[in-house]
């Protein structure tokens, strides 16, 4: 029997957690060993305090360290998660995928195009296996959505959430130390987070795009919160209304709020093809469709026209991401993984040119032109100070 696959962690905060508890009983199924764990606060490593959030864990025989490049050097790791804030990476992705280790990247892979870029090349280069914490690719109800659509037409998506700023929850980096807030609540912080449509709302992107396809172009506004408005670094916009136009002629409007003093949130979700309208009701995925004899002698009724979508058995999708990914780099076959770096390079294209349209008044942004056009230079870069 082969050997385990030796993994890191670096970032064990809100999602490094979650991947560990994941890894924990992958690990007791034999299928991988979780060899290192890196975080640039060593209180985060602490045994005690992962145990809070990982049922029985044990640092036992566990390399711990708070330097990335010792640790990559020395523990031969053959495969690395990232968890860590979008815009804190300082080349780490890059060096590891050089050393020929497989990469696990979370969402979003970086808040600068040209710093994503430049990852997704060394990992090209080096022919190492990557996906994306796009895990929702895995989700029983999203998958069976993706399957219903395969021999559809889709013309227009709608996804909205409001939620609330106080909801966001409280995070593991201590943001106070480096220059950011100081509640560590950095998702809603325009500088850290790259605002709601980056941080959260690629996830609603990303699966857009697992049902239609790659986006083409994108336009948005966001209404601006006030300055006086701001509290404790919570500074990104109120409201955001971002439109997408796909390359198979479908067009999606994502709708995002964070509202402070409200404490109250709610969401819709429905995508529409040439001859129905899908919607989530509760925990099912229904469909509403006529297809019988057309024209219908008598309108038919809302009961006959309702589908409820068989899905799949329900899965932690993180947990089965991992699988995936693990999978892939035992039979050295990325075919099976649902996103890969390079094809997650339009979901994060997308949300940042979604900040780019805004900054441009709404302006037209084709995905390929930001990715290579001098005119979107300016804004592919990593500014200096960070
Ligand atoms: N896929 C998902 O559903 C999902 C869910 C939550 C978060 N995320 C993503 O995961 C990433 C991490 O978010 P989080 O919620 O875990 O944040 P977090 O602040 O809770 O955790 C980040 C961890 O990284 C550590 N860290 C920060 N800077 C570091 C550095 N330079 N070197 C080493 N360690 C460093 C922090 O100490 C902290 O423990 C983000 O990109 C976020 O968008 C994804």
């Amino acid at each position: 029997m082969s050997q385990p696959t030796r993994v890191g962690i670096i970032g064990l905060g809100q999602r490094g957690l979650q991947h560990l508890s994941a890894l924990w009983k992958l690990q007791s199924e034999g299928v991988v060993k979780i060899a290192a764990l890196i975080d640039a606060f060593e209180d985060n490593l602490n045994e005690a305090k992962i145990q809070e959030y990982v049922d029985g864990f044990q640092i036992d025989g566990i390399h711990t360290a708070t330097d990335f490049g010792a640790t990559l050097a020395e523990q031969s790791l053959d495969a690395i998660y990232f968890a860590l804030p979008p815009g804190v990476h300082k080349g780490e992705i890059i060096q590891a995928a050089n050393a020929g280790v497989h990469i696990f990247a979370e969402k979003p892979m970086s808040l600068y195009l040209n710093e994503a870029i430049d990852m997704g090349r060394a990992i090209k280069e080096n022919g190492v296996i990557s996906t994306v914490g796009f895990q929702q690719r895995y989700d029983a109800r999203y998958e069976a959505v993706q399957e219903f659509l395969a021999d559809k037409q889709p013309v227009m998506s709608t996804s909205i959430v409001n939620g609330s700023l106080e909801g966001h929850s409280t995070k593991h980096t201590k943001t106070e130390t480096l220059g950011g807030p100081a509640n560590r609540v950095w998702t809603a912080n325009y500088e850290w987070s790259g605002a709601t449509v980056v941080e959260g709302g690629i996830h609603q992107t990303d699966l857009m795009r697992y049902w239609f396809g790659d986006i083409a172009w994108v336009e948005a506004s966001y209404v601006h919160r006030d300055a006086a408005d701001v509290v404790d670094g919570g500074d990104n916009p109120y409201a955001y209304s971002v439109r997408y136009g796909f390359a198979c002629g479908c067009i999606a409007n994502l709708i995002l709020s964070r509202l402070r003093r409200t404490y109250y949130s709610d969401g819709y979700e429905s995508v529409l093809w040439t001859h129905g309208h899908l919607k989530f009701e509760g925990n099912d995925v229904v469909a509403y469709y006529y297809d019988g004899p057309y024209p219908p002698a008598e309108t038919p009724s809302v009961e006959s026209v309702r589908h409820t979508l068989p899905t799949g058995p329900r899965v932690d999708p993180t947990e089965q991401i991992s699988r995936s990914f693990l999978k892939a780099i035992e039979t050295g076959d990325s075919g099976q993984l649902r996103s890969t770096f390079a094809s997650s390079m339009n979901s994060l294209a997308a949300v940042l040119g979604a900040n780019v349209s805004d900054q441009l008044n709404g302006e037209r942004v084709y995905l390929s032109d930001l990715l290579t056009d001098a005119k979107y230079d300016r804004y592919r870069q990593k500014p200096s100070n960070r």
